[in-house]
């Protein structure tokens, strides 16, 4: 069982092989083979053979196949000609051993061949060519796709043209490198195809065409297009803003190929002056601020841009802030900075009072007022770009003042008594009256101008100015100021007489107490008419013993000149202040002339004293003059106004009570022509003092 087993094993190894051999060493078979390269490289138009040789049988048949498609048979040594197919007569030839031989092939020869070989009872045989045919390449050109080369763009082909010729090899070089399929490269057939074209991609493009017989080069310079690219924009000088009146350019550039033209657009317009994107302003105004638009543009690929720039021009406003403070409800100050009309508005804030608020143009901050407020300066703050300014201002309470008292007579023949406060304050003062405990109540007799500082009162009776103490009191939000006007009826003080040098004109000046109510003057005197020379030369002298009225003055007047007078005669003068028709008490009496006349028994008396006496007096009298007569030399010099001790001396008090004047209407009614005198000689200075005769001051005494 085992031997048996064994044996099979044996002859299962060992049986094919001497089936084999023996096969072999019986019958030879058919082989055929290449006789040369399998592979062949021909020029187009040459005479190319597959040489094939084969062995084990004598006169086999033979097919030639042409990519699998029977092309030549023959039987070789057979007397019979080759079966070739008919449209490949002129070329193909079969030669005797078997070989197929081209004649001036042509290029579309180009494939695979096989031969096969049969003999009957010898079996098959077949064996592979590949026949490769070539043309000379010539003329090679490179072209583009699209003609311009524009970054961005997804593909841009280079492609290579050719008179003739069959490439074998295509090589593509970028500046002399060679160029491998990558992301951004792809060679596809006959052409370089570029991705995502930028800038970087110009340069200079070759193409390398081989094949075993040829090679041939094409260049190509490449120029991508591109911009305009992210202009800038600029201004020259570089400043924020721009003072109107400035000038300036304006530069708008950018990358570009070709490079980009450049325009100008302000408010919609375009700015036809500007030339290589630069735009000149001269002499800028206001109205020229604003958004500049600078538009681009590549001529050749018609790409555009737009960028926009602000220009800003300033303008001062005009003039200096100003500063004022005002009163809310006589409680708030509010406190106000002005300086509008500028571009842009300034800005305004009184940093001292508030450091979060302010305004732009016109400012208004109102603040509680408070003693800390008082008499202090506050400053405001004018922020412009082109100019910083400050205006002050400084609120305080009413300051001290005094009540001014005027009397007129209106239209009617009432008495118009005005009073008016004020008082030095910031703001204004607002001015309250009353009369007695009472407001006053505005009517038919009391007014209260617009801004409340004068109180007019208007009535016929002088005494019902007398009854009431009027009381005003100037307030603002930051104090106050009472004062109380008791108004006094006609009165004059401090009344003077001035007389010239020869003693024919005085002046009489007096004053009159600010409360008191006067709406004009008498000016009274006793003595002779005054010398007039209107009348022909005639002199009237009288010598009446009462005061009669010889000037009336209004209320305003303070002072009067009397002409005419005689130097020889004496006069006393007196001032009725008057309130209408009622007189107050008159000034003291002023006398000039040589003296009282001497009355009989005065006379008598001295003729009746002792001679002794008199020669006394005489001595004395004399001294006196001496010494009075020095003291006049020594003031020749002095002028009017003469000093108030000189003046002393010739005022008498009056010897009898004041009555009144205006009963002596039988009087010739006063002179008041100023005759031949004239304002201008009026008002030349008036003559010093004259002192009267020492004698007869002495007999008086
Ligand atoms: C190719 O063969 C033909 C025919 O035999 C002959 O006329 C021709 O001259 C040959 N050409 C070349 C280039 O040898
Ligand atoms: C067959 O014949 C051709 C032409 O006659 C020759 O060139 C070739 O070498 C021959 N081949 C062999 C194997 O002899
Ligand atoms: C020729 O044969 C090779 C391999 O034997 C093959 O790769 C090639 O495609 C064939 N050519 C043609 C034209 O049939
Ligand atoms: C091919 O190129 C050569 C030289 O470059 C030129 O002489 C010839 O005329 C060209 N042929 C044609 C058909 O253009
Ligand atoms: C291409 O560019 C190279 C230099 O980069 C230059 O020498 C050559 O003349 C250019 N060729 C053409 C056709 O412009
Ligand atoms: C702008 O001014 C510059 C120099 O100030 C001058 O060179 C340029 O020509 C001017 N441009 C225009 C468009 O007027
Ligand atoms: C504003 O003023 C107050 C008091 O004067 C001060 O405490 C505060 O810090 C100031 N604020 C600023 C922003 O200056
Ligand atoms: C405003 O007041 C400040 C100080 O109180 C002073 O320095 C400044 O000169 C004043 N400015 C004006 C315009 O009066
Ligand atoms: C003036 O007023 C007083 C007091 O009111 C009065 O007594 C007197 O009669 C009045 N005089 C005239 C003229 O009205």
């Amino acid at each position: 069982m085992t031997l048996l087993g064994e044996f099979s094993r044996l002859s299962a190894v060992f049986l094919p092989i001497l089936l084999n051999f023996f096969l072999q060493g019986a019958h030879c078979e058919l082989l055929v083979s290449p006789a040369g390269p399998p592979l062949l490289n021909a020029v187009a138009g040459s005479n190319v053979t597959l040489a094939v040789s084969f062995s084990g049988a004598s006169d086999p048949a033979v097919t030639w196949l042409m990519s699998d498609l029977p092309v030549v048979t023959w039987t070789i040594n057979s007397p019979a000609p080759p079966d070739i197919a008919s449209n490949r007569r002129n070329v193909l030839r079969i030669e005797p051993n078997g070989s197929l031989t081209f004649i001036n092939v042509p290029l579309d020869y180009s494939t695979n061949y096989s031969v096969e070989m049969t003999k009957a009872g010898l079996g098959k045989s077949f064996t592979n060519f590949t026949l490769k045919v070539f043309e000379t390449i010539q003329n090679v050109t490179l072209s583009t796709q699209p003609d311009l080369a524009v970054e961005g763009s997804q593909r841009f082909t280079l492609q290579y043209r050719m008179q003739q010729g069959v490439v074998e090899q295509q090589m593509w070089f970028f500046n002399g490198i060679e160029i491998n399929t990558n992301s951004r490269y792809s060679v596809e057939n006959r052409s370089l195809v570029i991705l995502r074209l930028n800038r970087s991609y110009t340069g200079r493009y070759t193409v390398s065409l081989t094949n075993p017989f040829s090679s041939e080069t094409a260049h190509m310079n490449v120029t991508v297009l591109y911009g305009p690219d992210v202009p800038v924009l600029e201004a020259h000088p570089a400043q924020p803003f721009y003072a109107s009146g400035a000038s300036l350019s304006l530069s708008c550039q950018a990358e570009g190929l070709p490079q980009p033209t450049a325009e100008w657009a302000f408010g919609g317009l375009t700015l036809s002056d500007s030339r290589g994107g630069v735009l000149n302003l001269t002499n800028v105004q206001t109205s020229q601020g604003g958004v500049y638009t600078c538009t681009l543009l590549n001529e050749l690929t018609k790409e555009k841009r737009q960028e926009s720039m602000t220009l800003n021009i300033y303008e001062k406003p005009p003039g200096n802030p100003m500063c004022s403070v005002q009163s809310v409800n006589n409680a708030d100050l509010q406190y106000h900075c002005r300086w509008s009309g500028g571009t842009p508005e300034a800005q305004l804030s009184f940093p001292a009072l508030s450091n979060t608020s302010s305004g732009a143009g016109n400012f208004s901050l109102t603040i509680t007022a408070s003693d800390s407020l008082n008499g202090k300066t506050v400053t405001c703050m004018a922020e412009h770009p082109i100019q910083q300014n400050k205006c002050n201002v400084t609120a305080s309470s009413p300051a001290q003042f005094l009540p001014a008292v005027r009397t007129t007579v209106d239209s009617d023949g009432k008495i118009v008594v005005t009073i008016r406060c004020v008082s030095e304050a910031s703001p204004e003062a607002e001015v309250s009256w009353s009369r007695g405990s009472e407001a006053v109540a505005v009517g038919t007799t009391h007014h209260i101008s617009s801004d409340t500082t004068q109180l007019t009162i208007r009535d016929y009776n002088i005494s019902n100015f007398l009854l009431q103490t009027y009381t005003c009191v100037c307030r603002n939000p930051l104090g106050n100021q009472t004062r109380e006007v008791q108004l006094r009826g006609p009165s004059v003080s401090d009344s003077s007489l001035f007389p010239n040098q020869d003693g024919t004109i005085i002046t009489l000046t007096w004053e009159v107490p600010p409360t008191s109510v006067v709406t004009g003057f008498d000016i009274q005197m006793k003595g002779p008419d005054l010398l007039s020379r209107n009348r022909n030369g005639t002199r009237t002298r009288g010598t009446p013993n009462r005061f009669h009225t010889i000037q009336q003055k209004p209320g305003s007047a303070r002072s009067t000149d009397i002409f005419n007078l005689d130097p020889e005669v004496t006069y006393r003068f007196r001032v009725i202040p008057k309130a209408l028709m009622t007189e107050g008490e008159p000034s003291e009496v002023h006398r000039i002339g040589p003296g009282e006349g001497l009355s009989g028994s005065a006379v008598a008396g001295i003729a009746a004293g002792i001679p002794c006496s008199l020669l006394f007096l005489l001595l004395l009298g004399g001294f006196i003059y001496l010494c009075v007569y020095c003291y006049k030399n020594k003031s020749r010099q002095t002028r009017y106004p003469v000093s108030r001790a000189v003046e002393k001396t010739i005022t008498t008090q009056t010897d009898s009570p004041p009555h009144n004047l205006l009963t002596a209407g039988l009087k010739s009614p006063p002179d008041y022509n100023r005759l031949q005198q004239t304002p201008s000689e009026r008002s030349v200075a008036l003559p010093s003092f004259v002192p009267p005769p020492p004698v007869r001051v002495a007999t008086t005494v």
